[in-house]
This record gives C-alpha cells, sequence and structure tokens, in this order.
C-alpha cells in the first residue's frame, strides 16, 4: 500500500454490508458514464473527488481532470472490450455522472449496489469518499443516504491491476477484464430492513421440513411472517435481537434438473418485505455416494469460465443461456462455473432451467497462503457468495480453490476457508479442485480431511504423456470421500484435422476424451467428472500458434459457432449415462 493510499483503504465493504435484494426495486445507474484512463492513481494522489478547483483566497487553480467534458464509456463493461486501445489495460479507470435525488419514504436509507468490479472499487458521492470494495466478482454495497443530495456526483474508481496478494493473485490461466462490469443500483430500504433471509430444505434427508432464517437491520425484537401460497405456508418466525429462524413441515415438489420446481416466497417483517423464487432439494454425501433428494447421482458436468468474445466478463443472459443450452445439448446434469463466482443471474437461470452448479472462489495457484489480509479478503469473497446464493437450488457446491501445492500454510488457509463455509451454510457440500500428488501419482491431499468431496485435476493424455499413468494413479488411490474428476482436457484449434498424436487437433483432443472416459468411467470411486472446458477463452499466457492468446481446450470454439470432435465424445458417454439414471 502506498503512502497516498492508507485513507482509502479505510472503509471496506464487506459481505457485512450486504442486504437481501433480490426482486427489490431498483433505480438502475447503468448508461453512459464520463470516465479517464487513471495509470498513475493522480484521481486519489490529486484527490480530484474534492474538486478542488479555487485556493482559500478564492483563486482559480488548474486542475487535471474535467469530468463532464470526458469520453462516454456504457457501463456494466469489461473495458477491453471496449476499444482497441484498452485491450490490454490492467489499471485504474475513473467512472462520473450525475443523478437527481429526492427522498420517497421518511427514514428511506438508500443502498448502492455495484454487482461486481475487478478488482477493487472505491466510491465518491458528492466530493466526499465513501468507502472501498475488494474482489473482482461478488457484489458490494455501500449506504449512501447521509452523502446524497438532491443533485448529486456519483465517482468510483475501478482499479484492474492484478497483485500477488489478492485473490486471485498475479498470475492466472485467464484473461484478467477490467472494469464495473454488472449492473450499478440504487435500492431504497426502510431504515428497519431485512438483510439477510435464507430458506432451504432441511437436509435430514426427510424431504419434509423447511428451515428459514432472517437477520434485520436493527437489533429489534418482533416477529415476521413467511408465506409460501402454493404450499399453503404462512408461517411466524419470532424475532429476537434482530434474528429469527425456524423450521416448518411441508412437503414441497422437490427440485432437480429434471423438474426445476420453483416455488414463490415472501418474507415480510416491520415494513419491510422481499421475494424470491426457491426450488427446495437436498444435496449430501452419503458413504461413497452424492445423493440428491435421496438418490445417488453422477455429476455429469463440463467447467464454464465467464468469458464472451464480445462482452468479456459482462456476459448477457443470452450468451449464459447459451451456454446452459450446449451443457444440456451435452445431456450435463452439472456445470463447474469457475474459477471464481459468476453473475448471480448463472444461478438464477440454472435454477430455472434445471442444472447443479459448483461454484468457486478464485484463491488460484500461488496465493499468499501466509498473509492473514489475503486470507480475510478470500474469505469475504466466499461470505459474500455465499450470501448472495444461498437460496439457489442450483448451487451444491460450494469451492475453496484451485490447484494449489499442498503446503502446511495452504492447509490452514483453505482448510479455514472450509471450515467456514460450512458453518455458514450446512445445507451444500464443499469442495476444491485439489492436484494429483506427483510423488506418488496418487490422489492424496492434505486437504481432503475438510472436504465433503474431493475434486481432482489431471490432465493424463495432455500434460502427462504417458497413459498407463492414468490407470495407476486411480490404483494407487483409495479415497475415503467421492471424488469428481475436476479437469481433463486438451488443446485442439477449431478445424484443425489430423491424427490422434498431433496434439493441437480435433482428432488429439477427441482420442484424449475417449481415452479419459474409458478410464473414469470404471472407478466406482468417481461420481462425477467436468472436463475442461465447455468453449476456447481469452489467456494470454497461450501464445502458440493453434492457441493466440486463447485457451483452446474448449468443447465449442470461443464464438461457440463451432464443435468440436471431442464434444460428441463427451456426450454420446453422458447421454449414454442418462439413459442408464432414467432406467
Ligand atoms: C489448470 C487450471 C486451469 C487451466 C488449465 C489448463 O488445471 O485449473 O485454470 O486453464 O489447467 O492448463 O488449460
Amino acid at each position: 500500500m502506498e503512502w497516498y493510499e492508507k485513507e482509502y483503504f479505510e472503509k471496506l465493504s464487506t459481505a457485512e454490508n450486504m442486504i437481501y435484494d433480490r426482486f427489490r426495486e431498483k433505480e438502475s445507474l447503468n448508461g453512459k458514464w464520463h470516465y479517464a484512463v487513471d495509470q498513475y492513481d493522480t484521481c486519489i494522489r490529486q484527490k480530484w473527488n474534492e474538486e478542488n478547483y479555487y485556493d482559500e483566497g478564492g483563486n482559480s487553480l488548474p486542475v487535471d481532470f474535467s469530468f463532464d467534458e470526458w469520453e462516454t464509456m456504457e457501463l456494466p463493461c469489461s473495458w477491453n472490450t471496449i476499444d482497441r486501445m484498452f485491450k490490454l489495460y490492467d489499471g485504474s479507470m475513473i467512472f462520473t455522472r450525475k443523478f437527481l435525488y429526492a427522498a420517497q419514504n421518511p427514514g428511506e436509507r438508500v443502498i448502492l449496489r455495484i454487482g461486481a468490479a475487478n478488482y477493487l472499487c472505491r466510491v465518491f458521492i458528492n466530493k466526499k469518499y465513501v468507502g472501498m470494495h475488494r474482489g473482482g466478482s461478488t457484489p458490494c454495497y455501500f449506504d449512501i443516504t447521509d452523502f446524497l443530495e438532491h443533485e448529486n456526483r456519483i465517482m468510483i474508481q475501478a482499479d484492474s491491476t492484478r497483485r500477488n496478494d489478492q485473490v486471485p493473485p498475479s498470475n492466472t490461466d485467464w484473461f484478467n477484464y477490467g472494469g464495473i462490469y454488472r449492473d450499478i443500483e440504487l435500492i431504497r430500504v426502510p431504515e428497519l430492513h431485512i438483510k439477510d433471509f435464507r430458506i432451504a430444505l432441511k437436509p435430514d434427508g426427510c424431504f419434509n421440513k423447511i428451515t428459514a432464517s432472517l437477520r434485520m437491520s436493527k437489533p429489534i425484537n418482533t416477529s415476521a411472517v413467511l408465506t409460501i401460497k402454493e404450499l399453503g405456508i404462512t408461517q411466524e418466525i419470532k424475532v429476537t435481537d434482530g434474528v429469527g429462524e425456524t423450521v416448518f413441515s411441508a412437503s414441497p415438489e422437490l427440485w432437480s434438473p429434471e423438474s426445476p420446481k420453483l416455488y414463490d416466497v415472501e418474507l415480510s417483517c416491520a415494513n419491510d418485505s422481499v421475494r424470491d423464487m426457491v426450488g427446495f432439494r437436498e444435496i449430501r454425501v452419503k458413504g461413497m455416494d452424492i445423493v440428491l433428494n435421496g438418490k445417488p447421482l453422477f455429476l455429469r458436468g463440463i467447467s464454464c469460465h465467464e468469458d464472451s468474445v464480445t462482452h468479456g466478463k459482462a456476459l448477457t443472459d443470452e450468451e449464459r443461456l447459451e451456454n446452459i443450452r450446449a451443457a444440456k445439448e451435452l445431456g450435463c446434469n452439472f456445470m463447474r462455473v469457475a474459477h471464481y463466482p459468476h453473475s448471480e443471474r448463472m444461478a438464477q437461470l440454472a435454477d430455472e432451467l434445471g442444472l447443479l452448479l459448483w461454484e468457486e472462489i478464485p484463491v488460484y495457484w500461488e496465493v499468499h497462503f501466509w498473509s492473514e489480509d489475503t486470507y480475510s479478503d478470500a474469505e469475504n469473497q466466499l461470505t459474500e457468495l455465499i450470501k448472495r446464493d444461498y437460496n439457489r437450488a442450483s448451487v451444491i457446491i460450494w469451492s475453496v480453490g484451485n490447484e494449489n501445492c499442498d503446503t502446511d500454510d495452504r492447509l490452514k488457509f483453505m482448510g479455514g476457508l472450509a471450515q467456514h463455509a460450512r458453518e455458514l451454510d450446512p445445507t451444500r457440500m464443499v469442495s476444491a479442485a485439489c492436484l494429483v500428488n506427483y510423488k506418488k501419482n496418487a490422489i492424496e491431499d492434505r486437504l481432503e480431511q475438510y472436504l465433503d468431496i474431493i475434486g481432482l485435476n489431471e490432465y493424463c493424455g495432455w500434460y502427462t504423456a504417458e497413459w498407463r499413468m492414468l490407470p495407476e494413479l486411480f490404483e494407487n488411490s483409495d479415497p475415503k470421500k467421492p471424488v469428481i474428476i475436476t479437469e481433463f482436457g486438451a488443446d485442439a484449434l477449431s478445424g484443425h484435422r489430423g491424427t490422434i498424436t498431433d496434439k493441437g487437433t480435433e482428432d488429439c483432443q477427441a482420442f484424449v476424451y475417449k481415452k479419459q472416459i474409458e478410464n473414469i468411467r470404471k472407478i466406482p470411486y468417481i461420481k462425477g467428472m467436468t472436463p475442461w472446458i465447455l468453449h476456447d477463452f481469452r489467456c494470454p499466457r497461450r501464445t502458440s500458434s493453434i492457441q493466440n492468446y486463447y485457451n483452446t481446450k474448449g468443447l465449442l470454439s470461443a464464438d461457440k459457432k463451432h464443435r468440436k470432435l471431442a464434444f460428441y465424445v463427451l456426450r454420446d458417454f453422458y447421454l449414454e449415462l442418462a439413459g442408464k439414471a432414467d432406467d
């Protein structure tokens, strides 16, 4: 942290600042914002937000900004996709616009919600510093009520600089899109409002009880009412010191990928009320089985990045639906949305269309596992993700990271995250994508003790040439928990054909899938797989002639127009499994 930044790391917005907001009325601040590239952090150094145009003597001062004469950019967006000039830009940009505000209800609070800004964002309103958020893929909330006048200027710094002490660290195998890339909205709530609302089927194997809990913005004693009209349920919940919870009998139609039944749920307390559309299902591990609503299942999955040729990380719903449709065409019932929280729209659409999800925080490769500050950043991102998606039936697994060497610091860091996830949410499984123990060529990672399900990334046939290593790996292993093969795959340039040993051809990729499936399908402790990856994605580390700054392990081309041969190999396997599942 530089000398000039210190005060601007104060007022950190965290999961504590979140409010429950799905279906709340929102006033959008999306649209044209004036902006400037701020490579040297001049805005913070010179305090542009204070707009010091005159000195104490009233003499005008030269300033290095002209907010309302700057060019404009349509927000939300990933700025790297807006203009060739910003294609590779990692750093700060300053965004500003004006908006009018008039109070509607006495005592109302006005919350600014930013769906996501990568990596950190700082908010200023009417010359004053409001606060900052770090974490490039989770929403942040700021109570801006006391900063508001009738005519307001908002200024947001978005800083996508990659830093090794961040989560993820500076080196990743995906492109670091910068910007404020999800919706920017104002939400008006009563002073006394519902901050958190959780509801789920009680995971006791009986499928006949619903648990619900709420937290109010103040420690009041009152009661709340939960209504599920379609089930004829009106349930009173006693609220003590602002917190209430209840368990009550209910026999909802269970949610599943094949039958994604959602119920309209309403919660009211004091003079606030919120709604949600909720699926009721139970996911658990029973011995070596992953069990959904009491039935063991095989997770027929695929991995997916949040990456669009046109929009970067700022996917449209249409692009998300395209990914879900492609996954369903593959015969998937499961998707690993890697390596960071995708938009909440992904889990909402998966709820509606019936797809199980693995969601993940970007504790990726060489994280500063010894750093307490890095841990609190990771833990906050995990908490924000769980609070955001807790009511999503599609989400069944929280993943605390990907491909991290088994060291003491990493064990403490990721073991702590796994325990935190379980404390926050006892209704889901906790996992991580672990590395093969290469010394032993076995599935053996001390983190397993903290996990319900073991994720394993293995690239036999690609990074490990010898095919005999794969059966030996499975032979050498004796996992005590279900395993999901969270990554295997091979690069293939769309349309590039050759022999099965010509690396980079579709024929070679298809052969890798065939051999992987041949081996995996024989192993009883493997209960799922999410091959790497649905579609090609931007990656600065991949510069060979078959990659051209893309990771080309996709089963689809980056624009999703081309299906590679391996798409059909995986689809045939999954449709065969699906057929068996229906028996
Ligand atoms: C790793 C990593 C991915 C990466 C992939 C690859 O396992 O988890 O993020 O893209 O391998 O090498 O293509």
